[in-house]
């Protein structure tokens, strides 16, 4: 071992049975000095002669969670991860693995070499490579195969979900559940009963069920995976392995493993994994920043939003107050919320008892002093200032002391709300995403006088309830909604100069979008923010909406639908289009898919570039944080900022600039060191 190598795996022994602790905290990933430390003391266990048995375990929170991703990428350290696992599994004396936590990715595979594994009932097995663009790259395509069969194998390659002890017990993945408290003196009494029966190399064993799976899962998953190369690339590397003997398909496995290690898929992913974690913690609070409680939270506002922000907290067995001015209103907000938990219990992910417990935890009532005894209160009403002033005023006077006061909105100026209130230090925004107990973004816009102490809070709530929360500051429309502006006025621009909402919507879907502009216009209503006045037409959407062409709900748009909604192109609006540009003089050309790319995606980077500058995101992954779980950015390309990077900043500039763009400072300086944010 060199010197300077943490001492992060040990060698203990029990009678005639070798114990191998890692200690690698958080998560003891197998970083250089784990793999290095492995080598050596199973070494040293397999040359004494007293040893019959090893058991390798670890302590902390979990059995090994995986290879050491902030590795990758780096000059390679210490021994093989594939040369350590060849010589644990080639040992000559039994191994098993004792499990609790998580055992994934790297660490499962770890687990597959060992011949033998126990775990406690709490614990999770499984390959999660896939959501980092990645496949099982030490032997997990090839060795679990022939320990769960093909099926099992094909489902956790290419959908990365671990499985639960008991459920892998069943599988044939481990052979016996231990204590939840006796895991370590467990693993060495199963240990020695193996004596006899000595090593069981995976790799010896046969592969066993039937291929068909692999068609099966592509075409099951064709939606969830466009786009996306890993998921074919686990599948292919499980098929391989049902061909080719153990060390072929591990060639096989590690050719396809490097192409994703080296893409710029895995790369992106990698990011968003490292960038969603980073988004948590706020610049300049200390960690342990001391919380407020939130044992009740208050609603305002029991539309689509007030509703879907209500179903978060009551998943979650927090009580909400939600208030509404008319019973009619209410008793409609309060159906939608049960039946939205109906069809889910429908479709098995909850039990009827359980829907029956959130509903009783759920208070409705239309007297807003109600909300007295709640430590957080969301305003969720429509965007209108004086409106929201008013309700801020009022609760100012209501709220208890120390009560977090958050508004919903997705635009408005947030210390202007707080300045109707004696107490700014409590307000902020919660800015949640439609459907609200869907989406897993949040904006959390802190204020000019925010609390850190409401801020840490809100951010903390916000992980609670499973949402990605992202510190935003006071600006139009935050980090998200005003990224969207711009693409949004682009969009339209195009449609003057010859672009067709189906092209330009063709080419945001065949980048990775979940939809382009005019799909999301038609989605969430072209009518929103209309003056709804019919004869004042002063752009295309004043047309359409005066038509009453407002989108999906109306059956027509941008586009025409059908009673499923299938859209097809509109000619009514293609008139529409060809009326403008006649009375603009704009000429109709040509517009390349490229131009739409440089013309509507470009201008988001240039956006992004001046949020920064601004100080109104905290860093460039938080951005890409709210464009993947806001908006569906592809996760592959990693969010607007770290995609610029892949595509060149250089470039970007020089395109924006052909087209007329006011180029950000912060970007051109980028552009000039070609690099990337
Ligand atoms: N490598 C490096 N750091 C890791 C890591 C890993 N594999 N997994 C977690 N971490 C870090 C996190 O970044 C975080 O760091 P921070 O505190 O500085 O932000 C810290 O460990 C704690 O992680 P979480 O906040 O995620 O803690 P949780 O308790 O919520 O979750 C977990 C624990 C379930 C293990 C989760 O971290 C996780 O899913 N990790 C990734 C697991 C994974 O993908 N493993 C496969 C890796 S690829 C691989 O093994 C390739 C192989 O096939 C060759």
């Amino acid at each position: 071992m060199s010197e300077e190598t943490p001492n992060s795996v040990t060698l203990e022994k029990d009678g005639n049975v070798a114990v191998v602790i890692v200690n690698n905290p958080p998560v003891n990933a197998l970083s250089w000095h784990v793999r290095e430390g492995l080598a050596n003391h199973f070494a040293a266990a397999l040359a004494d002669d007293s040893v019959e048995a090893i058991v390798l375990r670890c302590d902390g929170s979990t059995f090994i969670a995986g290879a050491d991703i902030s590795e990758f990428g780096k000059a390679p350290r210490g021994p093989d991860f594939n040369a350590v696992l060849n010589s644990i599994e080639q040992a000559t004396k039994p191994v098993v693995a004792a499990i609790h936590g998580t055992a994934l990715g790297g660490g499962l595979e770890t687990a597959l070499v060992c011949h033998y594994r126990v775990a406690v009932p709490s614990a999770k097995l499984g390959v999660p490579e896939v959501k980092l663009g990645l496949l099982p790259g030490a032997g997990g395509t090839q060795r679990l195969p022939r320990v769960v069969g093909v099926e099992a194998a094909a489902t956790m390659t290419s959908l990365g979900d671990p499985v639960p002890a008991p459920k892998a017990k069943d599988m044939g993945l481990v052979d016996a559940l231990a204590g939840e408290d006796s895991l370590a003196a467990d693993a060495i009494a199963f240990a020695r009963t193996k004596i006899a029966d000595g090593p069981r190399p995976t790799r010896e064993r046969a592969v066993f069920g039937d291929v068909a799976i692999i068609e099966q899962l592509k075409t099951a998953n064709a939606k969830r995976w466009r786009g996306f190369d890993a998921p074919y690339a686990n599948l292919a590397c499980v098929e391989a392995a049902t061909r080719l003997p153990f060390d072929e398909g591990l060639a096989f496995e590690r050719q396809e493993f490097t192409k994703l290690m080296f893409g710029s898929q895995s790369a992106a992913q990698r990011h968003i994994f490292f960038a969603e974690r980073q988004a948590a913690k706020i610049d300049g609070l200390p960690k342990d920043t001391a919380l407020r409680d939130v044992k009740k939270v208050g609603v305002i506002g029991a539309g689509t939003m007030g509703g879907g922000i209500s179903m978060n907290f009551l998943q979650k067995g927090i009580p909400v107050t939600i208030v509404e001015m008319q019973q009619e209103a209410l008793d409609r907000g309060v159906g939608v919320i049960r039946k939205n938990y109906e069809a889910s219990a429908a479709k098995g992910r909850f039990k009827p008892e359980q829907v029956e417990a959130m509903m009783g935890i759920l208070t409705p009532t239309l007297n807003i002093e109600d909300l007295a005894d709640c430590d957080l209160i969301i305003e969720a009403v429509y965007e209108n200032m004086d409106v929201k002033k008013e309700i801020f005023a009022k609760l100012d006077s209501i709220a208890k002391p120390g009560a977090i006061l958050a508004s919903n909105t997705s635009y408005l100026d947030v210390d202007e709300i707080a300045t109707a209130t004696s107490r700014p230090g409590d307000v902020l925004g919660m800015h949640f995403f439609s459907p609200a107990n869907v989406m897993k973004l949040l904006e959390v816009v802190r204020g000019e006088k925010t609390a850190p102490d409401a801020l840490a809070t809100a951010m903390a709530i916000g992980k609670k309830i499973g949402k990605v929360a992202v510190v935003a500051g006071v600006c139009d429309g935050f980090i998200g909604n005003r990224m969207l502006k711009p693409r949004q006025v682009e969009a339209m621009n195009l449609l003057m100069e010859g672009a067709t909402p189906q092209q330009i919507d063709k080419v945001h879907v065949d980048f990775g979008m979940p939809m382009g502009p005019f799909q999301m216009s038609d989605l969430a209503g072209v009518d929103i923010g209309w003056h709804r006045d019919p004869t004042r037409i002063e752009s295309i959407r004043d047309a359409l909406a005066a038509k009453g062409r407002w989108g999906q709900k109306t059956g027509k748009g941008f586009y025409d639908y059908d009673e499923k909604r299938n859209p097809t192109p509109s000619a009514e609006v293609a008139e529409i289009i060809e009326d403008f540009r006649q009375h603009s003089n704009k000429a109709k050309r040509e517009i390349s898919d490229q131009e739409i790319i440089e013309r509507t995606l470009y201008p988001m980077v240039n956006e992004g570039a001046l949020i920064l500058t601004e100080g109104k995101a905290q860093r460039a992954s938080d951005i890409d944080v709210v464009w993947i779980y806001g908006y569906g950015w592809p996760v592959y390309r990693g969010g607007p900022m770290f995609w610029a990077g892949l595509e060149g900043t250089d470039k970007i500039v020089a395109a924006l600039e052909k087209h007329g763009f006011a180029v950000a400072p912060l970007l051109k300086e980028k552009a000039e060191a070609k690099s990337g944010f």
